[in-house]
């Protein structure tokens, strides 16, 4: 086993042992790939450098206490990579080939899967990319599909804790007819100087409001938003965010745990209502809100005074969790066990 800190182990890159590699040519996906090399050899017209064609996801790998590995959710990062190729007219990978490449890239990279003690998982990178090159403005017609893996430890810093966001009327993510709704790069370049601004001034991210009428909650940074009062999930209904995985499963747990879920617009100034709140997503897994800051109304809507979770941020987290390591049983067949 490779000398790695798990325990303390940050969100970044580390260098793992191999990637896998697909290519889209003359209409057709080839056969799998397995490279060592980090580097891609790109042609300098790729409409991935120029026109944006490129879609990533993010799941992750978990070691259970019995020593198995399991992918949480791997078929649903699949059809939405799809939906993204539909967003940026790129070739859809099949979801075949989308889970036998990630299923060879967890199991080549093995030594790289965090230990259970750790709490420490393997973040799992497909990318898709229009490969082909052009110059007129129109879709590529080569595309490469790469799937790489890191060990990670928590999105935000310390973990399950409570940290603070901001909101800023000055910067949009996306616009509601736009391309929020797909997991594409130039949203997050979008994000990059509002999520700077953000960390200088002591936040864990942006909290985002619709781009047309700053009336409504997005979400927040990279991850989605929820609430809870009166025994109630409600989290935004919005054409400009993005599909979350993790919300969706948090929305079947709340169920089960006896809350009532609301899927709706949700009016900025209801924040002063909630009870707890939450940013959740693969990354982030649920980050409880201490404090939601808004900047230019120098207002504050305060979740937490003691910065600990609510009770249930703290249920939802450990029952997610206790699937996704394997400590509670799958009963909604989210979770793919690599024997
Ligand atoms: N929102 C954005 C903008 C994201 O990048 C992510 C991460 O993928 C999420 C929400 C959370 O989605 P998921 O739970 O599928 O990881
Ligand atoms: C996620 O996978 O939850 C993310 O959004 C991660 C982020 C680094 C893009």
């Amino acid at each position: 086993m490779k000398n790695i800190d798990w325990g303390n182990l940050g969100f970044g890159y580390m260098k793992t042992d191999f990637n896998i590699r697909c290519e889209f040519n003359n209409s057709t996906w080839g056969e799998l790939e397995v490279h060592e090399s980090e580097y891609l050899n790109l042609h300098m017209a790729a409409t991935s450098l120029h026109y944006g064609q490129e879609s990533f996801e993010g799941l992750k790998a978990f070691r259970g206490k019995d020593g198995k590995i399991r992918i949480f959710r791997m078929k649903d990062n699949a059809l939405r990579m799809q939906d993204s190729s539909e967003g940026t007219m790129m070739a859809k990978v099949p979801v075949e080939i989308f889970e036998e490449a990630v299923l060879k890239a967890v199991k080549l990279n093995e030594r790289f899967v965090p230990p259970y003690e750790s709490g420490a998982s393997l973040y799992i990178r497909p990318l898709l990319i229009g490969s082909g090159p052009q110059v007129g403005v129109k879709p590529a017609t080569e595309y490469l599909f790469v799937v790489f893996v890191t060990p990670v430890g928590p999105y935000f810093k310390g973990g399950f804790q409570t940290t603070p966001f901001v909101i800023m009327r000055e910067y949009d993510r996306s616009a509601p007819l736009g391309m929020g709704k797909y997991k594409v790069g130039g949203n997050y370049a979008a994000s990059l100087v509002a999520g700077q601004k953000a960390h200088e001034l002591g936040y864990s991210a942006v909290f985002y409001l619709d781009a047309k009428e700053k009336k409504y909650i997005d979400e927040c940074g990279a991850a989605n938003f929820f609430g809870i009062k009166d025994n109630t999930y409600i989290t935004p209904k919005s054409s400009s965010i993005l599909p979350s995985i993790t919300n969706k499963s948090l929305m079947v747990l709340a169920e089960e745990l006896g809350l009532k879920v609301e899927r709706r617009a949700i009016p900025v100034e209801e924040l002063a209502t909630f009870e707890e709140a939450g940013a959740c997503g693969t990354a982030a897994v649920i980050s409880p809100i201490e404090r939601i800051d808004d900047y230019d109304e120098k207002k504050s809507y305060i979740f937490s005074n003691d910065g600990k979770p609510g009770p249930f941020c703290d249920k939802l987290y450990h029952k997610l969790r206790g699937i996704q390591y394997g400590d509670e049983p799958d009963t909604h067949g989210w979770v793919t066990v690599i024997e």
